[in-house]
């Protein structure tokens, strides 16, 4: 009995030292995505979520400065950038190289709020709502940092931004997670003059997947779930830790937009399509009260945009 119970703990043990080690098995991913007109450039969009960096995380700080050697052209941060109030000088420093190309951002509750010490089992509560007075984190400093390297902010707005020779029309919502996304202020048709048009939100809601795409992106970019963070090999990840399938907790997806969610297909108009690529990064960082993975390790994404 003793053996067994030894055995046991010693499993448990093995498992937790995996998942530590893991959660800092940083990596990348790459993949091409048809969707722009032919004979038009290509782009590579680097896709950086959930970074959560703390001031003394400086194996993160170096991964992060390393990035520049994939040669994007455009970054597209989906926010949870800090845990920590004094980590905002060591991520731009971490993202300095980045931080001269061209740029685009939104938010997530973990730019706004610091986390807090959660009972691990609400970790599977589907949805669970962010812990309120949570310490306010230096989302102002952050902001003017990426604003002052010329990253366009994209919380709750709609912009065109010109990469090389390609026209993007791209479209942000601040972190539906603690309902700060209003979508309703910045929609319209993705502009049928530009060369992609692109969706970037923290938290992958469907409130904002589905409107998105009744708006005909080609493209919507998300953060937040971490991939589950804890996944069953075979299986995939438990939870998203928001109203999304599980099946959309991670990479990419072809994303439909659902007619039983108010939204009438009958209605949409003809030429708007009912279904979009949809890419949700598993996130670099952790909370520094959970910082393990399992079967799902952070990871940078390098997704290439080029014609059909
Ligand atoms: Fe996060």
């Amino acid at each position: 009995m003793l053996g067994s119970s030894a055995l046991l703990l010693a499993g448990g043990l093995g498992l937790l030292g995996y998942s530590l080690w893991e959660a800092q098995a940083y990596s990348t991913r790459e993949f091409t995505l048809r969707v722009l007109e032919p004979e038009r450039e290509s782009l590579k969009i680097l896709h950086l979520s959930d970074i959560h960096l703390m001031p003394n995380d400086h194996k993160r700080a170096d991964w992060l400065r390393s990035l520049i050697d994939l040669k994007p052209d455009f970054i597209v941060n989906t926010g949870d950038n800090i845990s920590h109030p004094d980590a905002v000088p060591v991520l731009l420093d971490a993202l300095s190289d980045l931080l001269t190309l061209p740029g685009a951002f939104v938010f997530g509750s973990n730019d706004y709020y610091g986390p807090v010490f959660k009972n691990p089992l609400s970790y599977l509560r589907k949805g669970a709502a962010p812990i309120k007075h949570a310490p306010e984190l230096p989302w102002g400093q952050l902001r003017n940092g990426f604003n002052s390297a010329g990253w366009t902010d994209l919380n709750n707005a709609h912009e065109q931004i010109k990469v090389g020779s390609l026209l993007l029309d791209i479209v942000g919502v601040d972190d539906p997670h603690i309902h700060r996304d209003r979508y309703e202020d910045v929609a319209q048709h993705a502009d049928t003059n530009a060369d992609v048009s692109l969706g970037v939100v923290h938290a992958p809601y469907r409130r904002v997947l589905d409107a998105m795409t009744a708006d005909g992106v080609d493209l919507i970019l998300a953060g937040h779930t971490h991939g589950g963070q804890i996944c069953l090999p075979g299986y995939g990840t438990l939870i998203t830790n928001c109203d999304l399938d599980r099946r959309y907790a991670k990479g990419l997806s072809a994303y439909t937009l659902t007619p039983d969610d108010g939204w009438d297909v009958d209605d949409v108009d003809e030429d708007l399509v009912a279904s979009t690529w949809l890419h949700v990064s598993p996130g670099i960082g952790t909370s520094p009260y959970a910082p393990i993975r399992l079967a799902c390790r952070p990871e940078a994404i390098l997704i290439t945009l080029t014609s059909h």
